[in-house]
């Protein structure tokens, strides 16, 4: 049986039995504590802890959540049932059935018999675990589903107590194993083997909310609200028995990556276990990568971009080991896209999008790998020459932190060189690293605010949101919070977060910043300086009480600041036509990838991988600023999100869009978002649009920012202010500008020039003044002199020179200093007579350095240096004097 189908037998099951069908939410999810969401019951959290109630209708959902999970990373091909990419299947009651009809609906789906909509695995097979306490469940699998007592086992906090890991939703759990066969291991069920008894779903009764803790080491801090279920079938898993294969990489959607990587490599499959293990590792993280990227997560250096990075660089050195020598994304990933667009339509719309991205960090990984392979061989040739047999550990964590190169590339490569690497001290090197980045990461992470203080409110009173038609609206107070607790009254002084009926004030949202303004009621004033939601449901007015005191209960006027919103609305409108520009200059691959929209001041960014040209540039401000000349309509209309797509609407990746949607158009077809955020009525209104600039935000990413409005305006006469004030100093017309001023450079370079080769004259010209003012020390001839400043190290070796040719018929010696630009530039030139008395220009020049905080060296005939003291430079001259005397 297909994957395919084996999802949509899920879904009709389920639905069958009343459940609302959910689709996936995005791999990228808004927790502080996941990257990505790996489970099905993530979207769901909320409504488990009692936070919202749950929208489905009979508060009964079904869904098929796209998952990654990297933790396991280096458990990928290794064991049959590894994918960091997997589909949970669940169903999930919020109050309704328990564990009596979580276990007999799962049973029903996995024995009905396929002509029946079922997945006709033979009960015989299927073994159960329950929880060590739970009789409960135990009775029910053997009184109920008539499950033998020897195939059902009891099993402790570690494998049959689920949470999350951190503080939630959690419950005891019963999973539900498949037995492939002898051949698979020993006997003696889940308990013995748990690959022969692979397990295929897990049922979490989940009635509680766990605190913090560790692995099996936590408390349970009360109950949920309600007895809720929330279970999860591997996709995949099932995939694997019904499909008769021995390990998930061979399913359906993954072996044809297996099939093209063989074709890329020219290495067989089934051949050798640890090539078997590398074909693998491609399969798995082809697919999760290009998951990843349609979901607008980018390569990049921390977080999830990081996840993707490794896993892309994961498989390309497979791939090389495996013997490719060129690219081998794009085939890879097309392949992976071929397999999963019959249940991921949306690939189809994102498939140049998603290999731009792949690609652009392939060619890079590609480099480094040119890169580290040289600083290997360097490294490995220095071992060799020294006698040794080891690359050192700080060496292959200098190649793997500066250069990327995983680890077991270094393995390989010293292998192959006949050496060996000190792991201990690679793992050490690491191992601080990491303790470092959890620091570090620590200090970063925010807690989740207590969302249950406004559980009522958001169930029971959603604020009424009136700001798309007006900036002033009478309000109700329906609460107060202050430090984080309830409040009946606030006063004078306090900040506080007020909860109104109705507002008309926008809470930050879609990149827009939240409106400023006023809550007025009588003689008392609010001061509100930001809005926020929770839930997206409820506005909480984040305020100062400036003059009075409010209660619960009281009337009020909520005011915006209407220029305060002006500005944002322009901006943000703003950044709609930009990003329609973008499109129509760059084509569909640019989509967007984030924004700010401030009033006078927007930013946008959006996933491209090359630098804009300025023609590109113009070209977006152009067709932006004509955009706003035409005075277009714009419209909003709120619809279904199937519906918005059709109309082409542009929606955000990783964004979770309810049922209804509302779509902003500018100009009809030229602009169509999904947007919630406020938009001025004519495109005229946001005034003229000035782009700044464009640059880079990490690998993939790159962004435009621009003022609008009033602030493009002040932008324009400013820069004109100063072409002004340029043209005046340079007595040119503005358009004379750019000519007149590399006439200028070109010919300030050439009076440098010409000042140079003076000075160097002038110098010269002073060399028999320096040999008549020669002293004597000792038993030889000294110029030791400070030259003005700004001689450079060339200049005084020419001098030097020329000094000592006028002086070669004596024992001599020349010291010559300068000030250039800071540095201390000195030499010691010597005659033959005196370098057969026994001066060495090279020891001199290091006596000298001493005293001006510098180094150098040369022959002992001429050296020169370089110090960084010239306050020195009299010492130094004595020094090498007494030297000399003491020769
Ligand atoms: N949340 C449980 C799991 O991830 C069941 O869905 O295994």
């Amino acid at each position: 049986m297909r994957t395919h189908e084996i999802r949509e037998r899920f879904t009709q099951h389920f639905v069958n039995l009343g459940h609302e069908s959910v689709p996936s939410a995005p791999l990228t999810v808004d927790d502080p504590n996941l990257l990505f969401v790996n489970a099905g019951m993530v979207p769901f959290k909320p409504y488990f802890l009692g936070q919202q109630n749950p929208p489905f209708h009979n508060n009964l959902a079904t869904s098929i959540q796209k998952c990654v999970r990297t933790l396991d990373i280096d458990e990928v091909g290794i064991t049959t049932r590894h994918n960091t990419f997997f589909q949970m299947a669940g169903n999930f009651s919020f109050g309704q059935y328990f564990k009596q009809g979580a276990i007999k609906n799962a049973w029903a789906l996995l024995t009905n018999p396929v002509a029946e909509g079922g997945l006709g695995l033979d009960p015989d097979r299927l073994w159960v675990t329950v929880f060590e306490t739970d009789d409960e469940a135990a009775s029910i699998w053997r009184d109920e589903v008539g499950v033998p007592e020897s195939r059902i086992q009891r099993m402790g906090m570690e494998d049959n107590y689920w949470s999350m890991g951190v503080p939630g939703p959690c419950g005891p759990c019963s999973e539900i194993y498949y037995d492939r066969g002898a051949e698979y291991g020993a006997e003696g069920g889940p308990e013995a083997d748990d690959n022969r008894y692979m397990e295929i779903w897990n049922l979490v009764f989940m009635g509680y909310e766990r605190g913090a803790g560790d692995g099996k080491n936590f408390e349970i801090v009360g109950d949920l609200p309600q007895k809720n279920i929330d279970t999860g079938m591997g996709i995949e898993r099932v995939a694997c028995i019904l499909q008769g294969v021995d390990n998930v990489y061979e399913t359906d959607l993954l072996r044809p990556v297996i099939d093209v990587a063989e074709e890329l490599t020219g290495a067989k499959y089934n051949e050798k276990q640890d090539n078997d293990v590398r074909f693998r590792v491609i399969a798995d993280h082809s697919r999760t990568g290009m998951m990843l990227i349609l979901d607008g997560v980018t390569p990049s250096n921390e977080g999830r971009g990081y996840i993707l990075r490794r896993l892309l660089r994961r498989i390309i050195r497979s791939a090389r080991l495996l013997g490719a020598t060129g690219e081998t994304l794009e085939k890879l990933l097309g392949t992976v896209m071929d397999t999963m667009e019959p249940s991921y339509p949306e690939i189809a719309d994102n498939r140049e999008r998603i290999l731009r991205v792949a690609l652009a960090e392939e060619k890079s990984f590609l480099k480094t790998l040119e890169s580290g392979t040289q600083r290997f061989d360097t490294a490995a040739a220095a071992v060799e020459s020294a006698g040794g047999k080891e690359i050192s550990g700080a060496e292959a964590f200098a190649l793997h932190d500066t250069y990327g190169f995983p680890i077991d590339l270094t393995l390989e490569m010293a292998n192959e060189a006949g050496l060996e690497v000190d792991m201990a001290g690679f793992e050490s090197a690491m191992a601080d690293q990491k303790a470092r980045a959890k620091a570090d990461n620590k200090a970063k992470k925010h807690g989740h605010t207590d969302e249950s203080l406004y559980r009522q409110w958001v169930d029971e009173h959603p604020t009424v949101f009136t700001g798309y038609e007006e900036l002033t609206s009478d309000a109700k107070v329906l609460g107060l919070v202050r430090d984080g607790e309830k409040a009946n009254s606030v006063a004078a002084g306090d900040e506080v977060e007020v909860i109104l009926d109705q507002t008309p004030m926008y809470a930050e949202a879609g990149g827009q910043l939240a409106d400023r303004g006023v809550l007025r009621a009588g003689d008392t004033k609010l001061d509100v300086h930001d809005v926020q939601k929770i839930g997206k449901k409820l506005w909480i007015h984040k305020a100062t009480v400036a003059e009075g005191g409010l209660d619960v209960g009281a009337d009020l006027t909520a005011q915006v600041d209407e220029k305060w919103r002006h500005g944002a609305t322009q901006a943000h409108s703003a950044t709609h036509l930009i990003h329609a520009a973008l499109r129509e200059v760059l084509g569909p691959t640019a989509v967007q990838a984030g924004s700010l929209n401030r009033p006078g001041y927007l930013r946008f960014d959006f996933n491209y991988t090359d630098q804009l040209t300025q023609e590109q540039m113009d070209q977006i401000a152009l067709i932006t600023n004509e955009a706003v000349d035409a005075d277009w309509e714009v419209n909003t209309v709120e619809t279904s999100l199937d519906q918005a797509k059709e109309m082409g609407a542009m929606a955000l990746f990783g964004e979770n869009y309810g049922s209804r949607v509302r779509v902003v158009e500018i100009g009809g077809p030229f602009s169509r978002e999904l947007c919630g955020g406020t938009h001025v009525a004519h495109s005229s209104q946001i005034g003229p649009v000035s782009v700044l600039g464009e640059s880079s935000v990490g690998s993939g990413a790159r962004r435009i920012e621009a003022y609008s409005g009033m602030d493009a305006f002040k932008h324009y006469s400013k820069e004109a202010a100063l072409v002004d004030e340029i043209s005046k100093a340079m007595k040119a017309q503005s358009g004379d500008l750019p000519e007149r001023i590399s006439a200028l450079s070109e010919k300030l370079k050439a009076a440098e020039k010409e000042v140079a080769a003076l000075r160097k004259q002038q110098l010269a010209s002073q060399a028999g003044e320096f040999v008549s003012n020669a002293e004597t020390v000792g038993d030889f001839r000294v110029v030791a002199t400070q030259l003005p400043a700004g001689v450079n190290g060339g200049d005084l070796r020419t001098i030097a020179t020329d000094i000592r040719n006028r002086m070669r018929d004596d024992a001599a010696v020349i010291v010559l200093g300068s000030d250039n630009d800071g540095k201390l530039p000195f030499i010691v030139a010597a005659t033959d007579a005196a370098v057969e008395k026994g001066v060495k220009a090279g020891d001199l020049v290091k006596v000298f350095g001493q005293y001006v905080d510098g180094r150098g060296g040369g022959k002992p005939d001429m050296a020169q240096g370089s110090g960084a003291q010239a306050a020195g430079a009299a010492d130094g001259f004595a020094a090498v004097k007494s030297e000399l005397q003491a020769l």
